[in-house]
């Protein structure tokens, strides 16, 4: 564990005592962010939040214990240690109250300020390991980069593992959104064409002509326009694999050709007379029950029967008993990673909302919802007004909707502030107050000012 990974801020308005103690804790290998005022260190610490923050009580503006209350709204797991004159004691008493690691009088003995942040450094430590065991358990909860431990999920990965080196081809079936493409690279990585390429074509709203050309390219001025041979995605996969994605889509005349290459393993490219042998693998994803299909005469018996080899159906997230949480967690760390944030997790209600909710869009409209909170969430955790409004269940439905005239200011508040990017003088305005009466309120409400 690497000391560099823990942020540590010094707060003193007493430029000697604050440089003292950064150049102290940098010869041990912390870097430190000093500041010399309250405001400047909260500016910083909204975009990137410090580890430990050791702030001086008396400041001017805002204090030790305005520092350390804010903190602890927004990142109860920042540790903060004060330091106070021994005249003041009381008031360091207040700030452990508050949630304060510890506290230091002045003038600061360094070896009692070394013992104490060895200590409140272990407990850094410690939850730092936490996390990253967590995030590694949720690596390996799945296999090949895919998420799941329920019954549902460990029998498709089974399926995938059996199926990837047995060349043939198969079907992957499943709504949108459940993960029919990840599946697909999971075989062909898990296959023996691993290290040729995959190419993918998805056959839905094109033309049989387009397709064709797609497929099979063409040959110099094998139409017009054809200024040059074009290699078409078939030929450019040769020995690797193909996928064709939203297979029930694909034009009937375009289905009878595709049997063709797989019966015949060549193709032509238009215009050609003379055909080339191809080494594919075909996989074909597809959202519709493809047998279904075939009995309404949408698509052709033949080439089901092909393809049909073996069929892999994926669950709906629904059904996967236990994956909705390893998910949400594993996207959680991803967006945090992306956004560079530090969102903690779920509050009682936004995980109700989010178990009650149906996914339609399953496995992407979870992603989906997890990088949109997560990008607009504020620290701390997440909070059910952060989530998409479908997901928050309808007013009056049970006892807690109706809230407190404080809890709808606070809320509407941030609502307009979110609204107008944060500035303070138009916010007011839409409000009817003034900034001075909003600055008031943000502070009331524990709101970043
Ligand atoms: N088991 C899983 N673990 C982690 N991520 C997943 C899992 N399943 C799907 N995803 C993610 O969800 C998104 C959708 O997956 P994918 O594109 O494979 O679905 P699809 O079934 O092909 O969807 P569509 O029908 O809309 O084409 C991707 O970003 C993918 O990484
Ligand atoms: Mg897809």
């Amino acid at each position: 564990m690497t000391r560099r990974r823990i942020r540590i801020a010094v707060i003193d308005d007493e430029r000697i005592t604050g440089m003292r103690l950064q150049e102290h804790l940098a010869a041990k290998g912390y870097p430190v962010d000093l500041f010399f005022d309250g405001e400047s260190f909260l500016e910083r610490y909204r975009c990137a939040p410090h580890n430990l923050v050791i702030t001086d009580m008396k400041l001017p503006g805002i204090d030790g214990l305005e520092i350390l209350n804010q903190v602890k709204a927004r990142q109860i797991e920042t540790e903060v240690v004060v330091i106070t004159g021994y005249a003041t004691v009381d008031s360091a008493i207040d700030a452990i109250k508050a949630g304060a690691f510890h506290y230091l009088t002045k003038p600061i003995r360094l070896d009692a300020f070394d013992n104490l942040i060895s200590q409140v450094i272990q407990k850094i430590l410690l939850r730092i390991e936490t996390l990253d065991l967590k995030a590694l358990i949720i690596r390996k909860a799945g296999r090949d980069g895919m998420i799941g431990t329920s019954p549902e999920m460990i029998r498709v990965f089974d399926l995938i593992e059996k199926v990837a080196p047995l060349d043939c081809p198969v079907i992957i079936q499943g709504q949108s959104g459940t993960g029919k493409e990840l599946v697909a690279r999971a075989i062909h990585r898990l296959s023996n064409r691993h290290d040729q390429p995959i190419v993918s074509l998805n056959c839905g709203g094109f033309s049989q002509e387009l397709i064709a050309n797609e497929l099979f390219g063409h040959e110099k001025a094998a139409f017009t326009g054809a200024f040059s041979a074009k290699t078409g995605l078939l030929e450019s996969a040769d020995h690797g694999t193909v996928l064709l994605d939203e297979i029930a889509e694909m034009p009937m005349d375009m289905q009878v050709k595709l049997l063709r290459v797989i019966q015949e393993g060549q193709i032509y490219r238009l215009g050609a007379t003379r055909p080339i042998h191809l080494d594919i693998r075909i996989l074909a994803a597809s959202n519709r029950d493809l047998e279904e299909e075939v009995k309404k005469g949408r698509f052709r018996e033949d080439l089901y029967f092909r393809l049909n080899v073996m069929t892999l159906s994926l669950p709906r997230l629904k059904e996967r008993e236990g994956d909705l949480w390893l998910l949400a967690d594993h996207f959680l760390h991803k967006f945090n990673q992306a956004y560079k944030k530090d969102i903690k997790g779920f509050s009682p209600k936004a995980r109700e909302a989010l178990a009650n909710y149906s996914y339609p869009g399953n496995v992407r409209e979870l992603e989906n919802i997890m990088a949109r909170t997560i990008a607009l969430a504020e620290g701390g955790r997440i909070q059910v007004e952060d989530l998409p409004p479908h997901l928050k269940p309808p007013a009056g439905s049970d006892d807690s909707s109706f809230r407190s005239l404080e809890d709808l200011e606070k809320d509407h508040i941030r609502k307009v502030l979110q609204g107008v990017n944060g500035q303070r003088e138009k916010a007011a305005e839409i409000l009817g107050i003034t900034r001075s009466t909003l600055w008031r309120k943000l502070k009331k409400f524990n709101l970043p000012l």
